[in-house]
């Protein structure tokens, strides 16, 4: 499976959100941070300005939920046509029948978790899942520093990953750039969000090409030869 890349609009100009879309062509999807301000200090946009800006674009939408009680919102954005819906197994009270749901409605379902959530208690429901989403910042804001510390846990995914024999994406969220995108991949993952790097570049579809680069480059890469 080739690499992917999805920006994250988060910090580009919120004012022009269907604008800053024709400015990432080149991405394999467009990464959206929907937060409400309880799970993470930090509000955002919701299910009207998703919906409004999925008839502006054909890039796929993959749905990063930073949100309380996902297990009755999140449904509403599989039903709204998103591709990949991301919810948080901190915030879910049952993610096993919640992935069965999205899959149901026709979305592929990922579970992030924070820096601090350990994945091994959550070894067995991977094969429920499109995608685990590994968060590489404390989720709530773009612009913070990539913290080293979570790589290990990428790598012990990979090989939790690597035993289901299933085709389980390994998505890195917050502080990836042309630098740590490197360390990510090494360590097994495969999807990578970039926001700042992309939207604060002069020209974002050539560092999605950059990032898309560096990341498949990597001799120990999860993307290579998969
Ligand atoms: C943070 C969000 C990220 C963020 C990434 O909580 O989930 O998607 O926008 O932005 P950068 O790449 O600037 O860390
Ligand atoms: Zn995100």
């Amino acid at each position: 499976m080739p690499c992917c890349i999805t920006p994250s609009i988060l910090n580009s100009d919120l004012a022009d959100l269907a604008g800053q879309l024709k400015r990432i062509h080149g991405a394999d999807s467009v990464h959206v941070d929907v937060m409400d301000n309880h799970f993470v200090p930090n509000l955002t946009l919701g299910l009207p300005v998703v919906e409004s800006l999925r008839r502006h674009t054909d890039l796929p939408f993959d749905i990063h939920l930073m949100i309380e009680d996902p297990d009755r919102w999140a449904p509403q954005y599989a039903e709204a046509g998103c591709e990949s819906v991301t919810f948080h197994v901190e915030a879910a009270t049952a993610p096993i029948r919640l992935a069965r749901e999205l899959h149901r409605l026709g979305s592929r379902a990922s579970m992030a978790l924070r820096p601090a959530t350990p994945i091994e208690p959550y070894a067995d429901l991977v094969t429920e899942l499109d995608q685990v989403l590994l968060m590489t910042v404390e989720p709530g804001f773009g612009g913070q520093k990539f913290l080293d510390l979570v790589l290990p846990k990428i790598a012990r995914t990979r090989e939790i990953v690597r035993r289901t024999g299933q085709q389980i994406g390994i998505q890195v969220d917050g502080g990836v750039n042309l630098d740590t995108i490197v360390r990510c991949a090494e360590a097994g993952a495969d999807v990578f969000v970039a926001g700042t790097a992309v939207f604060g570049a002069d020209d974002p579809e050539a560092m999605v090409e950059a990032l898309r680069q560096k990341a498949s480059s990597c001799e120990f890469s999860g993307c290579a030869g998969r």
